[in-house]
């Protein structure tokens, strides 16, 4: 590869026919071939037996890939190559898995034999993160799981966390448990992240409210979506630790809604929760260095009308990878500052009316500002602490004047251009005149948005440190066939393949976008799937389906390999709407009713990670 700039050169492929929503099938385009790397349920580690759904229990499945994988990358055996320019680095032929597991779906997990706290107890251990080595013969070919290896790990609701950063010790982060504030058992809705220039990788905690009764209703709780009421996972059942009703444990819910990092080349360190990148619904964290060698995360917080955020390290990158460089840069995500997005159109107010329509300049386009929440190790924030702050975010970020999105998830900088993409993937609550809805604005134009949309950021002098940024819409997402607002900058709607509710985003060596999606089925009637999108010349804009998932499931952590030619996709809840008794999809084993399944794969649905490669390449 040489390095690009995304005018579309790269991975060569025809797009694929989009899915009708109820097809059960890996679609990949022709010249390329498919096969899973690791399924939930297969034994990493050592002491796990073959997968056997009807022989689960809490013990086998902290010993297996998780379930609902969501974040993926397969590092290099080595962490220097992570510090090579993205288009001369390669995978090599060994090297190490990382995934996330972001949540359960027992109905279609369990048959009837099992008692609830049992299910429960199993899904506590299919929560969590992944590590698994992974080798193959050459490069470009498929890779194959080892089975058993010094740096496979599993971590879940029982592996310890250390937390670091300002709020770590505070009165807020304090329980019966853990009179230091210093101590979390377990991470939990680990959603999408990234990999960071020093070979960790961080996991963004999603919809913890899903796990953790409160007691009463401060408004700060419920901001979050906290509520003193049964939670649909009922772990409050099984530890008190998950009802803040139980004296003690007032202060639990505090302790998830982090970014988290995990150090995958060594097995004995302790993950980390880094409060100095703020509480929220954290979809994950991107990370690149800036010119002057900062560490500057950028985040989203996945909510209707919340808001997307910034984390500028304090200390700078050390090159090199050294036992002592290592050390110092997994400190650079416990100290800087905060700073969260604020958009601003430049057309006028009343043309910006819901439709979707462009304005008469001719591009939903603007400027913005960071604007700073704690900075210099001071709160910024009127009336709240540096870790109020950072324990309850959104109320800062509430009072500050950010900008209400439309469910923020992926926010990624362009490794190639140091551009930001951010993954607007819905909200049908734009325009409705609910809770937090403040109408259509520049920056999320549609009312009503089924569809999402991709901002494109660019910070000011190319300059990853600076406080204003100028923005447009990449991407106003739909099937332009039936949606006349779907926007492609301009390329010819009737030529791309359609697209709906962007999530995650990746980028190539060439530096192209790519998309992946989760919600096509009830927004378009397809599959979800993987994009690619040229961002520079005559084919920006021109987005080409190269891959479709199974039914009901969505398409996750997407890796991009053009130097190796593969990709890499989490495939996420396939047949998430069945039973055990009617199960909806049968990926990837695929076994025929009434066949016997064989050793270690079953009929019914699992998520897996799928490797992608020119067809022949396995051979
Ligand atoms: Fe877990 Fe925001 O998706
Ligand atoms: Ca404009
Ligand atoms: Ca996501
Ligand atoms: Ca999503």
């Amino acid at each position: 590869a040489t390095p690009g700039k995304g005018n579309g050169k790269g991975l060569a492929f025809g797009p694929i026919v989009p899915q009708p929503a109820a097809t059960d099938a890996f679609v990949v385009p022709d010249g390329y071939e498919w096969s899973p790397i690791i399924r939930w349920g297969d034994p990493i580690l050592p002491g796990a037996r073959a997968f056997d759904p009807a022989a689960q229990s809490p013990q086998q499945q902290a010993l297996q890939f998780g379930y609902n994988c969501d974040y993926l990358d397969i590092l290099p055996a080595d962490p220097k190559e992570l510090q090579k320019p993205v288009h001369t680095r390669s995978r090599g032929t060994r090297g190490l898995l990382v995934s996330n597991h972001e949540y359960t779906n027992p109905g279609i997990m369990f048959d009837e034999s099992y008692d609830a706290a049992t299910r429960r107890a199993i899904e506590r251990a299919a929560h969590g993160m992944s590590v698994v080595e992974v080798t193959r013969r050459t490069t470009g070919s498929p890779w194959t799981y080892s089975r058993i290896s010094p740096l496979n790990r599993r971590i879940h609701m029982d592996t310890e966390f250390v937390v670091d950063g300002p709020a770590a010790g505070t009165d807020l982060m304090k329980t019966v448990a853990d009179p230091t504030g210093r101590r979390v058992k377990g991470t939990l809705n680990n959603c999408a992240g990234g990999t960071t220039p020093w070979g960790t990788v961080v996991s963004g905690e999603e919809n913890f409210h899903g796990y953790l009764r409160v007691k009463g209703s401060d408004p700060r709780d419920a901001r979050y979506g906290l509520r003193d009421a049964a939670t649909g996972y009922g772990w409050e059942n099984d530890d008190p630790r998950f009802d803040g009703n139980n004296p003690g444990y007032e202060n639990e819910s505090h302790r998830f809604g982090w970014i988290v990092e995990i150090d995958p080349y060594d097995p004995n360190a302790a993950p980390v929760k880094h409060t100095a990148l703020g509480r929220f619904k954290h979809e994950g964290a991107n990370i690149i260095l800036s010119k002057s060698g900062h560490a500057v995360a950028y985040m989203g917080d996945d909510e209707a009308f919340d808001y997307v955020y910034k984390f500028v390290s304090k200390n700078r990158f050390q090159n090199g990878s050294s036992a002592k460089a290592r050390a110092h840069n997994k400190t650079l995500l416990s100290e800087g500052d905060l700073y969260v997005a604020r958009f601003e159109g430049d057309s006028p107010a009343a043309e910006i009316d819901g439709s979707g329509a462009l304005p008469s300049d001719g591009a939903f386009d603007g400027r913005g500002r960071w604007i700073p929440l704690v900075k210099g190790g001071r709160s910024m924030v009127e009336g709240m602490s540096v870790e109020e702050v950072l324990v309850f975010t959104r109320l800062a970020a509430d009072k500050v004047g950010a900008t209400k999105m439309d469910r923020p998830e992926d926010v990624e900088p362009n490794p190639v251009t140091g551009k930001i993409y951010v993954a607007c993937t819905n909200n049908s609550s734009r325009g409705n005149g609910s809770g937090r809805d403040e109408g259509p604005t520049e920056p999320n134009p549609r009312n009503a948005n089924r569809d999402g949309h991709v901002v494109e950021i660019a910070e000011d002098r190319g300059d990853q440190l600076a406080e204003t940024f100028t923005w447009n819409l990449l991407i106003v997402a739909g099937d332009p066939s039936v949606n006349g607002s779907a926007y492609f900058s301009g390329f010819p709607a009737d030529k791309v393949s359609p697209i709906s509710c962007p999530d995650n985003v990746a980028f190539d060596a060439e530096g192209n976008l790519w998309i992946s999606t989760d919600g096509q089925p009830s927004s378009i009637q397809k599959c979800d799937g993987l994009f690619k999108v040229p961002l520079t010349g005559r084919e920006r804009g021109n987005v080409q389906q190269f891959l479709s998932v199974p039914r009901e499931a969505e398409t996750c952590g997407p890796v991009v390999d053009s130097v190796d030619g593969m990709v890499y996709v989490n495939v996420q809840h396939p047949g998430e709407n069945g039973s055990w008794a009617q199960q909806r999809s049968f990926f990837p084993d695929y076994v025929e009713e009434g066949e016997q399944a064989p050793a270690g794969a079953w009929r019914g649905p699992r998520p897996a990670t799928v490797q992608v490669y020119k067809a022949g390449a396995g051979e």
